[in-house]
C-alpha cells in the first residue's frame, strides 16, 4: 500500500490507474479504524478497482465543545490495518493541504441535514459536506463507500451528489456491530466498562421499537417506550425518531422505506444508531 501526503502524488497515482482502465473506489475516514471501516474496504475491493482510503480528522465538522482534540489518532496502526485488508493507497493529507490560508468555501446541504444531528451539532454537516466534496475532487473516485451507521451523513452526501451532478456512485454499507449488537464506532473507546455494558440498550431499544412499528403498533408509543428504556439504562436521550429513509422527514408513510434514528449520551460519550423498519418484522 502506498501512503501519500501531497495532492500531486495522489493525482499522479490515480491518473496512472485510470489510464490503465481501473476504477477508483474511495473510503473516506477520520482514522481510529475498526471492523466497520474494514467492511467498507472489503465492499470496495472489486476486480479492476483500486481502493483509496483517506484519513483526515476534519476540524470543520467538530463543534467548539466537541472532541476534536481528544479524537483518537493512530496513524501507524490504521495504516497497517488498511494494508492488511487490501487497500491500495492511503491518502493522509495534512490540514494545510485541505484548508490552506484563504480557504473560503462551504458546501451546505439544506433540508436533510437540518434535523437530528444537524440540530444538535450546528455546522457539523456543512463540515462533512465540504470535506467530502473536496475528497471527491482530489481523488476523482468513481465510487465512494460510507457506513449506514452515520445514516444522516449518508443521506446528506447522497443529496449533495445528486444536487451538484457529481460523477460518483455512493454506496451505503450496513452497520457492523459487536456480538451484543452495539454499533462499532471510533467513539466506543471513550466508554468505561460499566457504560459499555449499559450501552447495549441503544440497539436493543431500537430493535424493539422497529419490530413494534413494523407490526403496525402506534409509532408514538413505540418511540416513547424506546426513550424510557434508554433513560432507564442511564442514557440522556437526544432524539429517537421515525423517518423516511431517503428524505429523513418524520411521520413517513407506512408504504415508504422507513428508518428509526437515535442519538443518546452515555456519560460524556454521544452514541448514534439507526435501524430499518421492516413491515411485519
Ligand atoms: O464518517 C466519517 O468518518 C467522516 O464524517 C467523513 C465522512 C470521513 C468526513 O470527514
Amino acid at each position: 500500500m502506498q501512503t501519500v501526503r501531497d495532492l500531486e502524488s495522489l493525482r499522479q497515482a490515480i491518473a496512472g490507474w485510470q489510464a490503465d482502465g481501473c476504477r477508483v473506489a474511495l473510503v473516506p475516514t477520520m482514522g481510529a479504524l475498526h471492523a466497520g471501516h474494514m467492511a467498507l474496504v472489503e465492499a470496495a475491493r472489486r476486480p479492476g478497482t483500486k481502493v483509496v482510503a483517506s484519513i483526515f480528522v476534519n476540524p470543520k465538522q467538530f463543534g467548539p465543545n466537541e472532541d476534536l482534540a481528544r479524537y483518537p489518532r493512530r496513524e501507524m496502526a490504521d495504516a497497517r490495518l488498511l494494508a492488511d485488508n487490501g487497500c491500495d493507497l492511503l491518502w493522509l493529507p495534512p490540514v494545510e493541504a485541505m484548508y490552506p490560508d484563504g480557504f473560503a468555501t462551504t458546501v451546505s446541504v439544506s433540508g436533510v441535514s437540518e434535523g437530528f444531528d444537524g440540530a444538535s451539532r450546528p455546522g457539523h454537516f456543512d463540515g462533512v459536506a465540504t470535506v467530502v466534496a473536496k475528497l471527491f475532487n482530489q481523488t476523482r473516485a468513481d465510487v465512494a463507500y460510507f457506513g449506514e451507521k452515520d445514516f444522516q451523513q449518508l443521506a446528506v452526501i447522497r443529496r449533495m451528489v445528486a444536487d451538484l451532478d457529481m460523477a460518483i456512485e455512493i454506496v451505503g454499507v450496513p452497520t457492523q456491530r459487536d456480538d451484543d449488537g452495539l454499533a462499532l464506532s471510533s467513539r466506543n473507546i471513550y466508554l468505561d466498562e460499566e457504560q459499555r455494558a449499559k450501552a447495549v440498550a441503544l440497539p436493543r431499544a431500537l430493535g424493539v421499537a422497529a419490530r413494534a412499528i413494523g407490526r403496525g403498533d402506534t409509532s408514538e408509543t413505540a418511540l416513547a417506550e424506546a426513550r424510557s428504556t434508554l433513560v432507564a439504562a442511564g442514557f440522556e436521550v437526544d432524539y429517537v425518531a421515525l423517518v423516511d429513509s431517503e428524505t429523513l422527514v418524520e411521520h413517513p408513510l407506512a408504504d415508504r422505506p422507513r428508518r428509526l434514528l437515535a442519538a443518546a449520551r452515555m456519560g460524556t460519550t454521544r452514541l448514534i444508531d439507526n435501524i430499518a423498519v421492516e413491515p411485519n418484522a
